[in-house]
């Protein structure tokens, strides 16, 4: 039965645990919106760099953070992202970009810009959003209907992110993603932690399929009784 009221899902998590791929499911399953918070990060980094922007200079960061135009499609089916016009989808992923979106994430101007983005997106969602990142149940969205944190070992997210990356060594995944979750844990603005009232997920040994369906249980019990 659709709910009178929609529903708004946060899901935190490092990356390697299946977020990406449970959050898109979950929304497409429920006819809800989708946002991908970490590919607006990337987004903005990709700016940064594309336009000479040192960006271990924090102040430097902080005097452009206004400028790109950051727009994110919410259809879990095509998630979009575009910076001024341009379709970045596939250059936010490259290793330059994953290796510098910390630095460029952890400016308190970066964080205000792409945070008021983030709840202009989820408060206009008509039917719903799943969002994921990495602040979202504490910081963005902390009134969400649904929080789940989902977790899993080291080893298992290196395998399963250099599998995705086809191949690439998993002991150097393995430390990268290490190294960038111990820097979005320190930053000062919205450091990336466990809301307390979020419900804790670890996938190591579970299926793709048993975490989307344990998230969309939670959802469907919040809807039925919104
Ligand atoms: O989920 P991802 O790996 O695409 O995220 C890329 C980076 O963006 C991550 O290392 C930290 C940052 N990020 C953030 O600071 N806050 C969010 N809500 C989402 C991502």
């Amino acid at each position: 039965m659709e709910s009178a009221q929609p529903v708004v899902v946060a899901i935190d998590g490092p990356s390697g645990t299946g977020k990406s791929s449970t959050s898109k499911a979950v929304a497409a399953q429920l006819g809800m919106s989708y946002l991908d918070t970490g590919a607006q990060y990337r987004a903005i980094t990709w700016w940064m760099v594309h336009h000479g922007i040192d960006v271990a200079d924090p102040s430097a960061i902080a005097a452009v953070a206004g400028k790109p135009e950051i727009v994110s499609g919410t259809d879990p089916a095509e998630p979009t992202i575009l910076v001024d016009g341009v379709d970045v989808a596939g250059p936010i992923r490259t290793d330059e970009v994953t290796a510098k979106v910390s630095a460029v994430s952890a400016v308190p101007e970066v964080r205000a810009r792409i945070t008021e983005l983030q709840r202009s997106l989820a408060g206009s969602a008509e039917r719903g959003i799943v969002v994921e990142g990495r602040d979202i149940g504490t910081t963005v969205l902390p009134d969400a209907d649904v929080k789940v944190f989902l977790t899993a070992s080291a080893e298992a997210r290196a395998a399963r992110r250099s599998g995705e990356l086809q191949g690439a060594d998993v002991h150097s995944t393995r430390d990268a993603l290490l190294k960038r979750d111990a820097a979005d844990s320190s930053r000062k603005t919205s450091p990336f932690v466990k809301a307390g009232d979020a419900l804790e997920v670890d996938t190591t040994e579970l299926t793709l399929a048993q975490v989307i369906e344990c998230v969309v249980m939670l959802v469907e019990e919040k809807r039925a009784g919104k």
